[in-house]
């Protein structure tokens, strides 16, 4: 893999109670990478991303991002070193316009970074608004969401909202933009623009991918490197071709107690991993 490592955990763990969500996961991301995390359902995915993203507090280990230690800030203070990420349930303020939903992304999270003070330090509060506004309406387009930025959140169809989200997750200009399940409850062919729209996001604008995903057929065209959680545990950690041929990932999904998701992404594993079209591509 090229580029420089710009997202580092090293031994990363997260226990509640009892149970071990996670234990002592060393991770490499590579500056423009698209990077999957896969696993069956429960094997610690979210909550690696909660432990990155310290939405959470992990039990050990030390995360890194571009050199800085991340652990212990304050999820928004990791956010203002260039990390943004979006939710597995849609978190949008529902009442508000897309436009909003942005403009509130911004205040929110640029409050630190030099971008958003010299938007405040413009002469009038209202050249200020005006360019947030302008931005606000170049990422939704960016998104494909021109011309809805006066539409209440909750007007916009499930796939726009999730459009919506990645919208707001860019207005704080990350580096780094970690989507957990983008493409939940999209239709075949909302789910291959999303896919297309994800690579435009690290070719176009350089932005270094994380995504969690249980649509394995999205995952293997997509993604550099994948990394398989299970019960916590990294199983395997490669590029696509060689994840899918992997014995203890088909059995981990295989073995996961049978749901119908874990069986489909099963399937989709082996049929990739017998398709010798597939793996010269990769
Ligand atoms: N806040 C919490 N308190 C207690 N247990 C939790 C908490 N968050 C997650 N867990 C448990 O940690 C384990 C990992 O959950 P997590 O949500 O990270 O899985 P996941 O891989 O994202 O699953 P899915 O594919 O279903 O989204 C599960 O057993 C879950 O019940
Ligand atoms: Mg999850």
């Amino acid at each position: 893999m090229t580029g420089n490592v710009v997202l580092r955990a090293v031994g990363m763990g997260k226990r509640f109670g009892g149970l071990v969500a996670i234990k002592a996961l060393d991770l490499e991301v590579h500056e423009r990478a698209i990077c999957s995390i896969i696993g069956p359902n429960g094997a610690g995915k979210t909550t690696a991303f909660n432990c990155l993203t310290q939405l959470i507090s992990p039990s050990n280990g030390q995360v890194y991002f571009s050199g800085t230690r991340i652990d212990g800030m304050l999820p928004d203070m990791v956010v203002a070193t260039g990390i943004s990420r979006t939710y597995q349930t849609i978190r949008l303020f529902r009442n508000m316009t897309a436009r909003e939903n942005v403009l509130v992304g911004m205040h929110l999270h640029l409050k630190h970074s030099s971008w958003w003070g010299s938007l405040l330090n413009l002469r009038s509060n209202r050249e200020a608004e005006l360019q947030a506004a302008l931005e606000a309406d170049r990422l939704l387009g960016f998104v494909g969401l021109a011309g809805k930025g006066h539409m209440v959140a909750d007007h916009l169809s499930y796939g726009e909202q999730r459009r919506l989200e990645i919208a707001r997750a860019l207005a704080t200009r990350p580096r780094l933009l970690m989507l957990d399940e983008p493409v939940a409850g999209m239709n075949p062919s909302e789910t291959a623009e999303m896919a297309v729209f994800i690579r435009r996001l690290r070719d176009e604008l350089g932005i270094t991918i994380l995504l969690i995903e249980h649509q394995i057929k999205m995952v293997m065209e997509l993604s550099d490197q994948v990394v398989v959680l299970d019960h916590g545990v990294k199983i395997a950690d490669g590029i696509p071709a060689e994840v899918q041929r992997n014995p203890d990932v088909i059995k981990a999904y295989l073995g996961s107690g049978g749901s119908r998701g874990a069986k489909r992404v099963a399937t989709g594993i082996q049929q990739a991993a017998v398709s010798p079209a597939r793996e010269s591509q990769s």
